[in-house]
């Protein structure tokens, strides 16, 4: 058997021809004229098929007219241009096997509007609703013009671990691998824990940013990028953060802040561009059902340069603003969602790179500039969602980089490793971090970060 996509059915691929397509039920019409209509979904677009099945078909009475919501069927037949309304083709069913059944009183998914949270403790049967299946196509998407625009441009795409012995944004939101038995852990004489008798024989977390590893390639290859799930112990309860997200991470050498911003920028225009170009009928979805301004804001964005102010340009727009914020203005203190949001949403109205903030409150690894106050450092802000990128230029002088690790109180000896690439070759580098899911929300107009990632893992949950 040879299975026929319904996103090529639906575009007239084998019309007039016997094909087979598999899916699940969405709709079932039993018609008085003893035939039914069926429409089914796999997946493959946001588009139903319908079957029309006649009452001749020998399992009609016994199975056909029975079908509801979530059954699963493989239907053989011809697929014609529609009579009716709303779809291209559609399939006269010479045969259809019902797989397997979906009890109409106990099957969660019915065929009406569930709110999101309800279907975040159905996850996994969610991705059989429209939304759901829209977000997993945009998604993908997204993931595949992630690649390609790296890969166009000649960067390496690398694997970086996963568990790491490294803290790389210092602070200290990190899981802990390890297995040592919580009850009966080895101790050191001190009453301490021995990790020296822990599998890797040291302390080992799970990784909140491949970057530094990736420093090390960038310093050898020139330009590449990681791509991958990173984990944040932070205890953030909000609908941006999760505590397992993937993250896309550019290195480049011999490449500053402006370059840098200059990559964001296309970067981000071109994820935006790629969807609204394969993904026609589910923005269309999104723009009507979850966000009417998604797709304008979208198309607004590929065609306007990103405003480009310093952190300390950012604290005298804030203050000028007049505006009573939650968190006061003042510079050294980071920018929180409440000024991001004004700046990019209401000061200019589209995406914002925010350059050069304050040493004191950003890593050890970011360039120390020549006011040796700020650091090279860039965050992206579009409306809504606030930062979706961020990233600097890299410490490359290595005295520089020790001071830095000593005011944020870091061991040299457990970055030995990254200082070589400033003891060895050192050149000029920088990079970025793009959050995925806060990049999906961006572009369906999604609400809840939970609602953009399969299997959302959040503080006190991580159910299936
Ligand atoms: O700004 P962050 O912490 O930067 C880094 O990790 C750098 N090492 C990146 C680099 O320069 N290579 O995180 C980067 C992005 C954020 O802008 C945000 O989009 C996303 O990662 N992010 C989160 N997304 C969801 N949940 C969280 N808890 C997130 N924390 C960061
Ligand atoms: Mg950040």
């Amino acid at each position: 058997m040879q299975r026929t996509l319904i996103a090529q059915a639906l575009a007239g691929r084998g019309v007039n021809e016997t094909i087979t397509v598999g899916g699940w039920v969405r709709t079932v019409r039993v018609s008085k004229g003893g035939f039914a209509f069926v429409t089914i979904s796999d997946g493959s677009a946001f588009d139903l098929l319908q079957i029309v099945a006649g009452g001749d078909l020998p399992n009609y009475d016994s199975e056909i007219a029975h079908l509801t919501a979530g059954c699963s069927l493989l239907a053989t037949g011809t697929l014609v241009p529609s009579q009716g309304k709303g779809q291209s083709y559609e399939l006269q069913a010479a045969e259809i096997r019902v797989l397997g059944r979906a009890d109409a009183e106990t099957y969660p998914i019915q065929q009406k509007r569930h709110s999101f949270e309800f279907l975040r403790a159905q996850a996994h049967l969610r991705p059989r609703t429209n939304t759901f299946g829209a977000v997993a196509r945009v998604r993908n998407a997204m993931s595949m013009a992630i690649h390609e625009f790296f890969q166009e441009r000649g960067f390496l795409y690398i694997h970086t671990p996963i568990i790491t012995a490294s803290d790389c944004e210092g602070a200290g939101q990190m899981f802990r691998v390890t297995t040592l038995d919580p009850a009966h852990p080895p101790t050191d004489g001190d009453g301490g824990v021995d990790f020296g008798e822990d599998f890797f024989g040291r302390r080992t977390n799970l990784t909140v940013s491949g970057q530094l590893e990736a420093e090390t390639y960038a310093c050898a290859l020139g330009n590449v990028y990681t791509f991958g799930p990173t984990f944040r112990a932070e205890n953030s309860n909000t609908a941006r953060h999760l505590a397992e997200f993937w993250m896309v991470e550019p290195e480049m050498a011999f490449c500053d802040l402006q370059g840098n911003a200059d990559v964001a920028e296309s970067f981000v225009k071109h994820i935006f561009r790629a969807v609204l170009e394969r993904c026609p009928a589910d923005m269309a979805f999104f723009n009507e059902r979850i966000d009417t301004t998604v797709r304008s804001t979208l198309e607004h964005i590929i065609d306007s340069p990103f405003e480009r102010l310093t952190y300390s340009e950012a604290i005298d727009i804030l203050t000028a603003s007049g505006r009573q914020f939650e968190y006061p203005v003042r510079w050294g203190a980071d920018l929180q969602s409440g000024h991001e949001r004004y700046l990019t949403e209401e000061h200019v109205g589209r995406p914002v790179i925010v350059t050069d903030y304050p040493a004191t409150i950003k890593p050890f690894y970011m360039r120390l500039s020549d006011d040796g106050r700020t650091v090279a450092a860039m965050d992206v802000l579009v409306p809504k969602i606030g930062e979706i990128i961020g990233g600097s230029q890299r410490e490359e002088r290595l005295d520089v980089l020790a001071s830095r690790m000593a005011v944020q109180q870091l061991d040299e000896a457990d970055y030995w490793w990254y200082a070589d690439l400033r003891r060895y070759g050192t050149v000029p580098h920088a990079g970025f971090g793009l959050g995925l899911e806060r990049t999906v929300q961006f572009v369906t107009g999604m609400a809840n970060i939970r609602d953009v990632i399969p299997y959302p893992r959040t503080p006190r949950s991580a159910d299936f």
